[in-house]
């Protein structure tokens, strides 16, 4: 069953008192495998938080519609099986994290005692603020709120988890602790919806991700897939390869115009290459070795942001 379907969603957000509307969403479709981490990037104001808020009946669709494990997102009862953590959220500052936790379990349900204590002890665990439970939030640094954040989001134990920038602000050490808690999550058999801007730790835990510009989807795929598009290869020869073959090859094909010892070649398929290697060969020279060279998802990313600007 998939997590998550989203059927040519749109969304304008209009001003009465202006009259001026913005689309925030054009006709998007998409779909979140159970079980998965799908990461959802895009600029300032690409239209991400509004598609979580969507999903979550926060704010309602103009044209079409989604559906959550199969429900239509309109029906309340889904949310028991959602949890989220806002951008930029803030609780009352007066509270302890185990007051803030136990107001959003109650928020959301759980009225058993012994079931709110657990599920506060097991996620103020899971995030590592079991010291800090008895101490006012007031006093806390960011890492630390979007940590109590996280636990929050999965105080009623959700199958799926909306996640909006969880990791802002949060030092490096902590980055890579919110990414084993988000795998950890996954091997629970939870479905984790995230948004982020910090694409080389998307690039580490996600299994699929789109990309999002003005309200559009401009790609959709697994990370592998997305950054190894394009086939570029890094061939290196012989150490000691004569400098007259190399400017001989220059000279007879401008596919080779930046050919030395170690150089990199881009093809369009496996064909390609290997017409590529022949040539080499039968130049006489001797490959000692063929990489493919992974672009990182930045690159991927900028490239397409600026295409799909140019396109307008
Ligand atoms: N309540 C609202 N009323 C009017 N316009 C809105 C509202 N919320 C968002 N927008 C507009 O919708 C567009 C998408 O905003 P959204 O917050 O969804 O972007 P985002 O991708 O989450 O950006 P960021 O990366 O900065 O968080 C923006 O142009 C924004 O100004
Ligand atoms: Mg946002």
């Amino acid at each position: 069953m998939l997590a998550i379907q989203v059927d040519s969603l749109t969304k304008v957000y209009k001003s009465f008192a202006t009259n001026r509307s913005i689309t925030a969403i054009k006709d998007l479709s998409l779909s979140v495998q159970t079980g998965e981490i799908f990461g959802l990037l895009g600029p300032n104001g690409a239209g991400k938080t509004t598609l979580i808020k969507v999903l979550l009946n926060i704010c309602f669709p103009t044209h079409g519609g989604a559906k959550i494990f199969d429900t239509d997102i309109s029906d309340y009862r889904i949310k028991k099986r959602i949890g989220y953590l806002p951008e930029n959220h803030k609780y009352p500052n007066y509270l302890t994290g185990e007051q803030v936790l136990k107001y959003f379990g109650k928020l959301s349900g759980i009225e058993d005692k012994d079931i709110m204590r657990d599920s506060i002890d097991k996620n103020l665990e899971l995030v590592g603020m079991t010291k800090w439970r008895k101490t006012k939030i007031k006093k806390y640094s960011k890492g630390m709120m979007q940590r109590l954040g996280l636990a929050q989001a999965m105080i009623n134990d959700p199958d799926l988890i909306f996640l909006d920038e969880p990791t802002d602000g949060v030092d490096p050490i902590g980055r890579k602790e919110i990414r084993d808690i988000l795998l950890n999550l996954k091997s629970q058999g939870k479905t984790v919806f995230l948004n982020s801007h910090l694409l080389s730790e998307v690039e580490m835990i996600t299994d699929q991700i789109a990309i999002l510009n003005k309200g559009i989807l401009i790609k959709e795929g697994s990370v592998k897939e997305l950054t190894q598009e394009g086939f570029e290869y890094q061939i290196t020869l012989d150490q000691n390869v004569q400098q007259e073959k190399l400017d001989e090859l220059r000279t007879i094909s401008d596919r080779f115009s930046n050919i030395s010892h170690k150089f990199s070649i881009k093809v369009s398929n496996t064909d390609e290459l290997n017409d590529l290697i022949d040539r080499l060969r039968k130049a006489g020279l001797m490959i000692e070795s063929i990489a493919a060279v992974k672009t990182s998802l930045e690159d991927l990313f900028i490239n397409l942001i600026k295409e799909s600007d140019k396109k307008e």
